[in-house]
C-alpha cells in the first residue's frame, strides 16, 4: 500500500514536470491516420551482424540501433550512419535476450539464462553491472518514465516492475499471477511490454493473442485489445507513437499492424505469408521507429532486421540494399534539425567513430576484431578472425564442436563418473564432502567406463551403495548409510553393540525389576479377578446369599419368639 502511494505521488509529481512533447528514450513519431509505409523493406543487419534468430531492437532518439546478438553473445550497437555495428557489448558467457535503453543513455539486457540476470551498463561505463537476478529471462524490458525496470517473464505469464532505491531493489508482479490463464489476472505467455507516460502497460499476451492493458497499480487488465474478425496470433512486440496509436508486431500473422481509431489496420506484411522475400516477414519478433518514422523489424526467422520506409520518406533511387544508401538518401530527405551531432553522440556511447571500423573505444585503441572483443570460442578452442566477412571461426578442440566448440561430445568429461546432481535424500550424511568421482575410460567416441570409488555404483558412479540394504538393525535402531559402511544408530544409550543388539546393565536390572513389578501385579489382578468370578458362582450356581441367608434367619428368629408367644396364651 505503502509503495503504491509513493508511486502515485512520484507519478502526479512526474506528469506535473512533463509536457506532451516529452520524448524520451526512444522515437514515438507523429503520423497521420493515413500514412502509409513502403511494402518491400532493405536488409539493414543480417546473421553477419546479429548472429541467428535475433528478437530484440531498440533504436533511441539518436537513431543507434541496439541488437542483442543471441548466438554472438554481445549487444551490437550501430550508430545513426553505421554499416556495420561499432559498438560491441559483450554479454559472455552467456547469450542477450533482450535490451532497453533508458533517458539516461544506460542500456539494459536480460541474458538468457536460468536462473537469468539483467545486466546494466551505464552512459559510457566501458563494463556492465549485474543489477538484477530474475527466476527467467526477460523476453522484453522497459524502463518507464520513473525509472522502474519492468520485465516480461514469458516462461512464468508474469511482468514485473522493479524500483531501484541507491542498490536496493523492489520487485513486484503487476500483472499475471504465474499460471497461464486468459482472464484479466493471467497472462499466457507475455512478450513485448510497453508502459506509457502514464504508467499504463500494454502486453503483448501472446498466447491468448490479444494485447491487455493493465492501468497503474491494478492487476486486472482495464481491456483487452484484438479484432474477432481477423484476430492476433501471438503479439509478440508493441510500441506506441506519439498520439498513441500502438503498432503491433502480430508474429503468427508475420505482420505489422497499427491502431487506428476504430480497430486496427495491417501497415506491412499484409499478404499474411511467412517469406524471405523484401515484402514478408517470417516469425517477427520486435519493432522500433526511427526519428524519422521509418519501421525497424526484427525478422528472427529470417535471421535478419527490416526496414520499412515511411512512404514520405522513401528514397528516390534505392539501388540496392545497403544501409548505406539508407542513410545517405534518408538524411538528405530529412529537415537538417534532426540531423545527428556526432559530439553529442560519443558523449553517450563509447563506441565513438573511429578513423576505421576495426577499432573502437573512447580512445580508438581496441580492435574491434570479434575474437579479441567477443572472446567468442569456447573450450579453449582457437578464434581466427575474417575481417571481410565480420565473422571468425572456431577451430575445435577434439571431441567438442558447434560454431563456438560450445558443445562438449567428449565421452569422458569431467564429472562423467561421479555422482554430482544427484539428490541424495534418503540418506542422510552429506555426501558433498567425500570424493566420489571415479576414473572414466572412454571405449569409444561415444562410450565410456567408469571405475567407481568404494561406496559408489551405476554406470556413472551416480549411486551410493546402500550399505543398509543388507544390514538388520535390532532394537529399534535406525540404519544409516555412511560411505563405506553403514552404522545402526540406536534408540537411547541403553543399547550397545554393532547392530544395537546388547543391552546395558542396569537396563538389565531395570528390565527384571519392571518385568518382576509386572508379574507381580498381574498375579495380583489373576487372583483378585478369580475372588469376584467364585463368588459370582456362589451366588448363582449354589443359591447362596450370605446376607440374605442372615436376614432369613433373623425373620425366623422373630417368628420363633412369635410362635411361642402365641404358645404360650
Ligand atoms: C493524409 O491526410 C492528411 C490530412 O488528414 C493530408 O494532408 C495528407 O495529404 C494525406 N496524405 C496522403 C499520403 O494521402
Ligand atoms: C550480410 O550483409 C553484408 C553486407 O551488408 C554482406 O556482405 C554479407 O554477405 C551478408 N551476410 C549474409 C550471411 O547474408
Ligand atoms: C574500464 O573503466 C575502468 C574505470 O572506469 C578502467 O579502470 C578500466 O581500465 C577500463 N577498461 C577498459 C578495457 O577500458
Ligand atoms: C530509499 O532507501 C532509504 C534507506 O534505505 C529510505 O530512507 C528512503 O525512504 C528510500 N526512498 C524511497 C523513495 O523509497
Ligand atoms: C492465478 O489465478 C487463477 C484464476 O484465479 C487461479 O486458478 C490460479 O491458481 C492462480 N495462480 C496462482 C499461481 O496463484
Ligand atoms: C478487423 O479485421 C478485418 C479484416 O482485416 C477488417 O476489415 C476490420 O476493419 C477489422 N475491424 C476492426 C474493428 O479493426
Ligand atoms: C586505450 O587508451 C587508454 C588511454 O590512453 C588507456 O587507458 C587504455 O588502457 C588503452 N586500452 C587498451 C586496450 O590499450
Ligand atoms: C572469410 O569469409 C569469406 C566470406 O564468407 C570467405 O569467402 C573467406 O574464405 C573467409 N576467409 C577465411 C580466411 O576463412
Ligand atoms: C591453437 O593455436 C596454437 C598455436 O597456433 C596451436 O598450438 C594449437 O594446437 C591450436 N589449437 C587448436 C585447437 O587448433
Ligand atoms: C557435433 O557432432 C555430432 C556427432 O559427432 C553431430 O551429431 C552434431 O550434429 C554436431 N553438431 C554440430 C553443431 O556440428
Ligand atoms: C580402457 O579400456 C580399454 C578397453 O577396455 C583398455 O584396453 C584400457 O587399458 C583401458 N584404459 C584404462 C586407463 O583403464
Ligand atoms: C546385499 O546382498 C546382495 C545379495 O546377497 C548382494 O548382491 C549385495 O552386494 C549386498 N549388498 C551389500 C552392500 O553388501
Amino acid at each position: 500500500m505503502l509503495h503504491v502511494h509513493r508511486d502515485i505521488f512520484i507519478l502526479i509529481i512526474f506528469l506535473c514536470i512533463i509536457d506532451d512533447t516529452l520524448g524520451g528514450s526512444f522515437n514515438q513519431p507523429k503520423f497521420d491516420d493515413n500514412a502509409t509505409w513502403n511494402p518491400n523493406a532493405i536488409t539493414v543487419a543480417n546473421s553477419s551482424s546479429v548472429g541467428t534468430a535475433p528478437t530484440n531492437l531498440f533504436i533511441d532518439t539518436n537513431n543507434a540501433r541496439y541488437i542483442p546478438a543471441f548466438g554472438l553473445y554481445s549487444i551490437q550497437i550501430w550508430l545513426e550512419r553505421d554499416t556495420i555495428p561499432t559498438g560491441t557489448y559483450s554479454t559472455l558467457p552467456d547469450s542477450p535476450q533482450s535490451v532497453f535503453v533508458s533517458d539516461d543513455g544506460a542500456f539494459y539486457t536480460s541474458i538468457n539464462s536460468n536462473p537469468s540476470y539483467i545486466l546494466k551498463w551505464a552512459s559510457a561505463a566501458n563494463h556492465s553491472i549485474n543489477i538484477l537476478s530474475t527466476d527467467v529471462s526477460c523476453y522484453s524490458l522497459f524502463v518507464d518514465a520513473v525509472n522502474n525496470l519492468y520485465c516480461s517473464m514469458n516462461t512464468l505469464h508474469l511482468v514485473t516492475k522493479t524500483s531501484f532505491n541507491n542498490s536496493v531493489s523492489l520487485t513486484k508482479t503487476v500483472a499475471g499471477n504465474g499460471s497461464n490463464g486468459s482472464l484479466s489476472s493471467t497472462l499466457n505467455k507475455p512478450r513485448g511490454i510497453f508502459v506509457d507516460r502514464y504508467l499504463t502497460l500494454y502486453v503483448a499476451d501472446c498466447g491468448n493473442n490479444r494485447i491487455a492493458v493493465f492501468q497503474f497499480g491494478q492487476l486486472n487488465a482495464s481491456s483487452i485489445l484484438g479484432n474477432l474478425t481477423d484476430p492476433f496470433k501471438c503479439p509478440s512486440g508493441i510500441t506506441m507513437d506519439a498520439d498513441g496509436n500502438l503498432f503491433i508486431v502480430d508474429c503468427n500473422n508475420f505482420r505489422i499492424v497499427r491502431s487506428i481509431p476504430g480497430g486496427f489496420s495491417c501497415v506491412v506484411g499484409c499478404t499474411g505469408a511467412a517469406g524471405s522475400s523484401s515484402d514478408k516477414l517470417n516469425q517477427p519478433a520486435a519493432l522500433s521507429f526511427d526519428s524519422y518514422g521509418n519501421l525497424y523489424v526484427v525478422d528472427t526467422y529470417n535471421n535478419r532486421v527490416q526496414k520499412f520506409f515511411l512512404t514520405e520518406n522513401m528514397p528516390t533511387t534505392l539501388s540496392s540494399n545497403t544501409a548505406q544508401a539508407d542513410f545517405t538518401a534518408t538524411t538528405s530527405d530529412d529537415s537538417p534539425t534532426i540531423l545527428i551531432n556526432t559530439q553529442q553522440i560519443s558523449t553517450v556511447f563509447r563506441a565513438s567513430p573511429c578513423a576505421n571500423s576495426s577499432i573502437i573505444g573512447s580512445h580508438c585503441n581496441i580492435t574491434s576484431a570479434p575474437c579479441q572483443i567477443l572472446q567468442p570460442c569456447k573450450n579453449s578452442a582457437n578464434c581466427t578472425n575474417n575481417i571481410t566477412a565480420y565473422n571468425y571461426i572456431c577451430s575445435c578442440l577434439p571431441g567438442f564442436n558447434g560454431t563456438h566448440c560450445e558443445f562438449d561430445r567428449r565421452p569422458c568429461k569431467p564429472n562423467t563418473c561421479s555422482n554430482h546432481g544427484v539428490h541424495l535424500t534418503h540418506f542422510s550424511i552429506t555426501t558433498t564432502s567425500i570424493s566420489c568421482v571415479g576414473t572414466c575410460n572412454a571405449t569409444s567416441d561415444t562410450t565410456f567406463i567408469c571405475r567407481c570409488l568404494a561406496g559408489w555404483q551405476g554406470v556413472q558412479c551416480e549411486l551410493p551403495v546402500d550399505y543398509c540394504a543388507n544390514a538388520t538393525c535390532e532394537n529399534k535402531a535406525v540404519c544409516r548409510s555412511l560411505a563405506n559402511d553403514y552404522k545402526c544408530e540406536c534408540i537411547s544409550e541403553s543399547y550397545t553393540g554393532r547392530h544395537c543388539e546388547q543391552t546395558s546393565s542396569t537396563q538389565v536390572v531395570h528390565q527384571v525389576v519392571t518385568k518382576t513389578i509386572g508379574y507381580i501385579g498381574i498375579v495380583a489382578i489373576i487372583i483378585c479377578a478369580s475372588f469376584i468370578v467364585l463368588m459370582d458362582i456362589l451366588k448363582f450356581g449354589f443359591g447362596m446369599y450370605p446376607e440374605e441367608k442372615k436376614s432369613t434367619q433373623k425373620q425366623k428368629r422373630k417368628r420363633q419368639v412369635r410362635v411361642r408367644f402365641i404358645y404360650v396364651n
